[in-house]
């Protein structure tokens, strides 16, 4: 997606920059661009990011879009206005190229996941016998990433799945996005296991009967569902839908992936974050929606199609609004060390492998 979509009255009149920081927008703006050509600096951003962000970015797009064009950069430097996994799975396939992230609270909740856990489940699965494959979520960091088969992200999971060839799936760590994959590549959703806490003998007596129960429905496999959730996704809920039904039933419901799976039912989509903007544009007799996932894309589609009335059911995400312009200028600037991200080169190999192989089979 091409950015540079809003000039600076436009934000100012939306209420993005307040009037007193007009001109201070406008510098930074300019030093930005200036910064860049000197550089040859590239600024990915994703689709959460401030609006005032996303106009000075040179490509915003979703996780698959953005790891996609990580691999495909040839530039000397890169600030990368998203989340540290995102940075990540950026200095991953581009490790030629310096790779900085203008807040270190730029985190993801989800990403949270233990290695070693993930080690002690995949063993469990093969004590049981199970023929599976690992999947991550790219909201991991590199050394889950690297214990994978292949990573996906929510634009081509149910893909990624149906081309790995196994029929078990250990889905890591998003337990909404595992149930999509289940729906619609027919197989068994196992949920995570009770109270999101792994007893061995305790999770077995959860999931066989399930397993059963699949088997004699002739389904595909199982998903295993791992004990992960965006925070902010994850807070949503059907009465959120419900409301927006009530009050105006011709207004289309789009929810992101990571929403519970009784949201997915009740919505009329599932889309990744570019895939809701994309729908938006292609739809011009569609003019009142509902979409349920972090605003900053709600934001954009609203300066995006002025003509059109979004509901606002969305929610902030603390995490991606941790970059700031300021933040962002500064990194390029500067190229602080303690913002530059580097990981082991063996984990690295690892991570690339799995990203590379979710781009090969979401062809
Ligand atoms: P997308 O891949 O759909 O952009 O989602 C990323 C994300 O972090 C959602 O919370
Ligand atoms: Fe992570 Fe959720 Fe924020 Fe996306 S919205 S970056 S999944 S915490």
């Amino acid at each position: 997606m091409d950015a540079g979509f809003v000039g600076i009255d436009r934000l100012v009149r939306a209420g993005h920059v307040e009037p007193g920081q007009r001109d201070r927008v406008i510098f930074l703006w300019d030093e930005i661009r200036r910064l860049k050509r000197e550089k040859n600096a590239f600024l990915p951003a994703h689709n959460y990011q401030l609006p005032e962000i996303q106009a000075v970015a040179d490509y915003v797009g979703d996780s698959f879009e953005l790891a996609v064009r990580a691999r495909d950069i040839n530039a000397g430097l890169v600030v990368f206005c998203g989340v540290r996994f995102m940075a990540e799975g950026c200095h991953t396939l581009a490790p030629q190229t310096p790779v900085y992230l203008p807040s270190l609270k730029a985190l993801c909740s989800l990403a949270e996941v233990d290695a070693d856990d993930v080690a002690e489940r995949q063993e469990f699965l093969r004590s049981l016998g199970r023929n599976f494959a690992t999947m991550t979520y790219v909201n991991t960091y590199a050394d889950v990433k690297a214990m994978s088969d292949a990573c996906c992200t929510s634009s081509n999971a149910p893909r990624i799945a149906a081309g790995l060839g196994a029929p078990d799936i250990l889905f890591v760590p998003d337990q909404n996005l595992a149930y999509q994959v289940a729906i619609k590549t027919r197989r068994m959703y196992l949920p995570p296991p009770e109270a999101n806490r792994f007893h061995a003998a305790e999770y077995r007596a959860q999931i066989e009967p399930l397993i059963r129960h699949g088997e004699r429905q002739g389904l595909v496999g199982n998903v295993f569902a791992w004990e992960g959730a965006c925070h902010v996704h994850h807070q949503m809920t059907v009465d959120d839908i419900a409301r927006i039904r009530a009050q105006d039933p011709q207004a289309v419901v789009i929810v992101h992936g990571e929403v519970k799976p009784e949201l997915q039912r009740a919505a009329d989509e599932v889309l990744s974050t570019s895939q809701m903007a994309r729908y938006v544009a292609a739809h011009p007799e569609k003019s009142r929606y509902a979409i349920l996932t972090e605003c900053g894309l709600v934001v954009r589609m609203e300066l995006d199609h002025p003509e059109k009335q979004f509901y606002k059911p969305c929610r902030l995400c603390q995490y991606m609004k941790a970059n700031d312009l300021e933040s962002v200028y500064e990194t390029l600037r500067d190229e602080p060390a303690d913002r530059r991200i580097t990981l082991p080169e063996g984990v690295r190999q690892g991570a690339a492998r799995a990203m590379l192989r979710m781009i090969e089979l979401a062809a």
